[in-house]
């Protein structure tokens, strides 16, 4: 199975060589919005958050961080776009390495999913349509109340190019304050996705219609981030059976393998490989609580995960709803090489050490998952206690 490296049966805990960084184990910190950036700039907090996550060769994936003054859609999020940001992030990057953990920082564009109030001008949101979501979903609004998606604008052909080029300098800045590299989101119903999915994508130039042109602003915005820091610093995350933010699609399974395609050519063409694919599953059930997306039947899901697995030539790595036992599995069965976990992450500082000795986990509470405290919810999780060593 393509990515695997030895005959010898992979688990969660085996180390991994992810292109030129050697894992020590699989279990990766899927990247979070937690909202405690206070306006936009990193702060302490974040440090001891991030710190208390990491592990020696462990990986984490920063939450999505905005790559301009456009592309907020949440509160207090933070950005990679100004000096002081890239100053302050500097400060959460050492304490991670300092713990001898690896961390990418991911970059992010909401596109539609945000309103005026996060917009500089007060202006509309940018997206590839001017279609705004629909009212099955709400915006946190930064009063902690919710709002409704307003009609954003559709970017001209022209303007495309612009969008780009911030994800380059963002991708630059990232590197300035020492991540070792950087996840493009091209997932969940945000900027990426709104070019990407035929649910939401209706333009008649380039960048719409036909798979190839669904697919062009992706490819644009990994161009522009390898010509500035290279393919093996970059991961690219996409979720095309998800439909989080009305981001459906009339057919899944061949946008992932539209998608892989275009990588795998693009890696020839770099004459390197990316540092991963990341993708995540709609299987958002598996302990219990539905977040989003359609729950297919687990054959359906399972056959595209394999299918996209199969395809991508290169280190690949799958998240939702997994379990410390369903990671094993994926792991073991060569479906994937990296498991990323998300909501257990948040509960569980010491995630890593708990499914290694199999211990009971804390339960995650999802009304702090987005409100501001520093501590509360945020970094007051506990860690096992020795006696259940
Ligand atoms: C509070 C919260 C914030 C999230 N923020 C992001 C984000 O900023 N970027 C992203 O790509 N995914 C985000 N996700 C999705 C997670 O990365 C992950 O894929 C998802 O939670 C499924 O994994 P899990 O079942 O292990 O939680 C978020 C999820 C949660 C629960």
């Amino acid at each position: 199975m393509a990515g695997t490296q030895s005959d010898e049966t992979n688990t969660l805990f085996s180390p991994y060589k992810m292109g030129k960084f050697s894992l020590s184990h699989r279990v990766v910190l899927a990247p979070m919005t937690r909202c405690r950036a206070l306006n936009g700039i990193p702060r302490p907090a974040l440090a001891e958050y991030y710190s208390q996550r990491s592990t020696p060769g462990g990986f984490l994936i920063s939450e999505g961080t905005m790559i301009s003054e456009t592309a907020a859609g949440f509160p207090h999020v933070p950005g990679i776009y100004t000096e002081e940001q890239v100053e302050a992030w500097k400060k959460v990057v050492d304490a991670v390495h300092a713990k001898g953990s690896i961390i990418f920082c991911q970059l992010w564009h909401v596109g539609r999913a945000s309103h005026q109030v996060y917009q500089p001008d007060g202006g509309a949101p940018i997206s590839s349509t001017s279609k705004p979501i629909s009212r099955r979903w709400r915006i946190l609004m930064p009063d902690g109340t919710y709002g409704i998606y307003p009609e954003p604008q559709a970017l001209k052909t022209s303007e495309i190019p612009e969008l780009a080029e911030q994800y380059r300098r963002a991708a630059l800045n990232a590197i300035r304050a020492g991540f070792d590299g950087i996840e493009i989101h091209g997932a969940h119903g945000y900027l990426i996705d709104q070019f990407l999915k035929d649910g939401i994508n209706d333009r008649t130039d380039e960048y719409g219609g036909s798979l190839a042109n669904r697919c062009k602003f992706l490819i644009q915005v990994v161009q522009a981030v390898v010509s500035a820091i290279g393919a093996e610093r970059v991961g690219v995350r996409v979720s095309p059976a998800i439909d989080h933010l009305d981001a459906t699609d009339s057919n899944p399974l061949t946008l992932g393998l539209a998608v892989i395609e275009r990588l795998n050519k693009l890696q020839l063409q770099f004459g390197s490989k990316l540092t991963y694919l990341h993708i995540t599953q709609p299987r958002y059930t598996a302990y219990g609580q539905t977040e989003s997306g359609r729950p297919g039947s687990e054959d359906e899901e399972a056959h595209m995960i394999r299918t996209w697995r199969r395809a991508f030539q290169g280190t690949f790595m799958c998240s939702g709803g997994f379990t410390r036992e369903l990671g094993m599995q994926a792991v073991a069965e060569g479906d994937a090489d990296l498991v990323s976990y998300g909501r257990l992450f948040i509960a569980n500082p010491d995630l890593v050490l708990r499914f290694k000795v199999n211990a009971p986990l804390n339960k995650y509470i999802r009304k702090t998952f987005y409100t501001q405290d520093p501590v509360v919810g945020y970094t007051d999780y506990p860690f096992l206690l020795r006696s259940h060593l």
